[in-house]
């Protein structure tokens, strides 16, 4: 239940994770000073304080975080307050064994790390609701508690749960979601290699098993795993409701997460908040970084969201931590803000000297304050208090891109027809196409209201429901226009291919049906003659049946195994009113320029024109709007542009210059809005 109330009005928050209890009393002052330094304005306390704050069942010792609230208050200092139920104490795994994690094979997960709670234990959901409750009741009606944090990252590091008690919970889900076991057989194509259950006492959960598992039991299992975290949150949230009027979040991690469908969870949550980290064998992180943002706009409705951890400089749980570039930290914060983000957290604030993440990059480095590090954490607080007017305005699109975590588990399943098509392969190269040509998107369920959209695109559509293709075709037939990458609906919610075919939900839209999948081998190429271009494809070919729409692109040189030469690759069917257009195969981010150019001319979509290695983000207010300007490259450039540099006061004649690595955020006159005719519930920012 996504909540308009902002914790800190008119400002963008800055700040991390505290965890002073790491530290002797006194540290705790040198603490806060550097934080006012340091332009701080909400920390995340608690979230792994449950043994400090419960030693012993029941028994509850506030002393050490009624002294922090209060010297926080004293400072300033605002509090997102966790329920810390991502690490029960030593005593609860003693006296409750039975609440432990057990991974697929049977091993039980042993205490001394994090998350090893199982989230069916009837003893730990009792456990949580006591804290959360206690909690609330406590420092509900504290001044410095602005939000609460309810425990970290749902699904990691542990969502699945082979424990007993999870799979009797796995069982009474079956049966509420089946009524009877006919139906569950039905479902899970059972009659095939003789899986028939005959007792519900007997249905296993996808534990490892000699050979494939059964795909559509699998994909329940997910929508299970997720489920039982839900209702631990919810647990949690309706505990704290109770007491606390603050509004209540807990830290997603949009595109990097897997065990938690986020379109049901934004529902559930007050603010949305996300963590992200970049993955550095990728040479453009920060292309991932602007798709996560985007993403997790998008699962909050649009409305303003929590950046709740990110990082300074170093992570250590890659293979390789590479540090971040002087400069490097300004971008990512500010990439997430000209995406909606109105706060910039890390973790952490202090680096622990102690324990797994010492080799972590902190706000206050082992370094100290006259750290490099430190002074650009300075530095930046001192721009977002700068800010505080871009807080609630908002990012608009004309381009809806889909992103549905059920079909991401499905395509995840064992025995597809290629290793080598991936959903998120597919999703970031789709999305850095359009990244890349300047236009700015949004991210949206196939089931959703699409018809604010002049362009839809479907990267990884593999499983999509006749509910969903429907709407995707009243789409098309109503004027939208529709992009369908390859392996699109190929398969319904319990993963068993569509009557009529692979593709046929879709073939009112797109004109074609698919007859046969025909994946490369690994390293094999073909060509796609497109208009005067010869586009360069791999992993993956189809056999098109046309079925009214034309060929905009064939295949030229086949691979072995590939499709035919001549045969059609690319299609574009009007229906209705709008447009559907197929790509039949993978292509990459350079082939697929000359295809977005032909769709974007269909879609009435006119791509930014700025130099390469500029990303150009626009948040809309009541009075102006704002532009985030990051420089990507290793030169000045400039940019075509009025208004005013909020972080120099610098007024622009015409032109930003931007030097190297910066960043600029430049107040500009609100765009004209008007309503174009034939979309008129579109807002036109030309
Ligand atoms: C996050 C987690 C934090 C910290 C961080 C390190 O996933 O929520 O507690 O471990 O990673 O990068």
């Amino acid at each position: 239940m996504l909540n308009d109330s902002w914790p800190l009005p008119h400002a963008i928050a800055y700040g991390g994770d505290y965890n002073p209890e790491q530290w002797p009393r006194e540290v705790w002052d040198d603490d806060v000073a550097l934080m006012r330094q340091a332009g701080v304005n909400l920390v995340s306390v608690g979230i792994f304080s449950w043994a400090l704050l419960e030693p012993e069942e029941g028994v509850f010792d506030f002393g050490w975080l009624d002294e922090l609230l209060d010297l926080l208050h004293a400072n300033g200092i605002a509090v997102d307050l966790a329920t810390p139920s991502v690490s029960p104490p030593a005593w609860f795994f003693a006296a409750y064994p039975q609440a432990q994690v057990r991974n697929a094979d049977g091993v039980t997960m042993g205490f001394g790390s994090r998350g090893m709670a199982s989230h069916a234990s009837p003893e730990y959901r009792a456990a949580i609701v006591r804290v959360a409750d206690a909690l609330a009741r406590r420092y509900g009606q504290h001044p410095a508690v602005v939000l609460w944090h309810v425990h970290n990252e749902y699904g990691v590091p542990v969502g699945e749960d082979f424990s007993e008690q999870s799979v009797r919970s796995w069982r009474q889900w079956l049966q509420q979601r089946y009524g009877t076991l006919a139906a569950l057989n039905e479902a899970w194509g059972t009659a095939f290699w003789g899986q028939w259950y005959h007792h519900w006492e007997h249905v296993v959960a996808p534990a490892t098993t000699p050979t494939t598992i059964n795909p559509a039991m699998k994909l329940d299992w997910a929508r299970f795993t997720d489920d039982q975290l839900r209702e631990c949150f919810r647990l949690e949230r309706d505990a704290i409701r109770a007491h606390a009027p603050q509004p209540i979040t807990t830290n997603f991690m949009a595109h990097q997460s897997w065990n938690t469908d986020l379109w049901k969870w934004a529902q559930e949550v007050d603010i949305v908040s996300d963590d992200h980290y970049l993955w550095s064998p990728d040479p453009e992180a920060h292309v991932a970084l602007a798709l996560s943002a985007d993403l997790t706009r998008s699962v909050a409705g649009g409305r303003p969201w929590i950046l709740m951890e990110h990082s300074t400089s170093a992570v250590n749980w890659q293979g390789r931590n590479i540090a971040k570039e002087p400069g490097e930290m300004q971008r990512n914060a500010l990439t997430h803000v000209g995406r909606g983000a109105d706060a910039i957290m890390f973790f952490q604030w202090r680096a622990s000297r102690s324990g797994a993440e010492k080799f972590h990059s902190a706000m206050l480095p082992h370094a100290g304050p006259s750290s490099r590090v430190f002074r650009e954490v300075t530095e930046l607080g001192s721009q977002l208090k700068q800010l505080g007017e871009l807080q609630d305005s908002r990012v608009r699109a004309e381009v809806a891109v889909l992103y549905d975590w059920e079909s991401l588990w499905a395509q995840d399943l064992q025995w597809r027809p290629s290793d080598d098509l991936q959903f998120r392969e597919r999703m970031r190269t789709f999305y850095e196409r359009l990244w890349r040509d300047g236009v700015p998107v949004d991210f949206a369920h196939p089931g959703d209201d699409l018809s604010g959209y002049r362009l839809v695109v479907a990267p990884a559509s593999y499983l999509l429901t006749t509910a969903d293709a429907a709407n995707l075709t009243s789409y098309v037939r109503t004027g939208g226009t529709l992009l369908v990458s390859c392996f699109a609906a190929a398969v319904d919610s319990h993963d068993a291919v569509h009557a009529g075919g692979f593709g046929a939900p879709l073939a009112d839209a797109l004109g074609v049906r698919v007859e046969e999948y025909r994946p490369l081998r690994a390293g094999s190429t073909c060509t796609v003659a497109f208009g005067e271009h010869t586009l360069e494809a791999d992993v993956w070919t189809e056999d098109l049946v046309l079925d009214g729409a034309e060929v905009l692109g064939r295949y030229g040189s086949p691979a072995k195994g590939g499709a035919t030469a001549g045969a059609p690759a690319i299609t574009r069917h009007r229906a209705g009113e709008g447009t559907g257009w197929y790509v039949s195969t993978r292509l990459g981010l350079d082939a697929l320029a000359p295809v977005l150019e032909a769709v974007y001319a269909d879609a009435g979509i006119v791509p930014a024109d700025h130099p390469e290695g500029v990303e150009l983000m626009t948040r809309h207010g009541q009075n102006h709007d704002y532009v985030i300007a990051v420089n990507h490259r290793d030169e000045e450039v400039t940019v075509a542009m009025d208004g005013t540099n909020i972080l120099t006061g610098d007024r622009l004649g015409g032109e930003l210059r931007l030097s190297a690595g910066r960043v600029a955020v430049v107040r500009t006159v609100a765009s004209l809005r008007v309503p174009t005719p034939d979309h008129p519930q579109l807002i036109s920012t030309q």
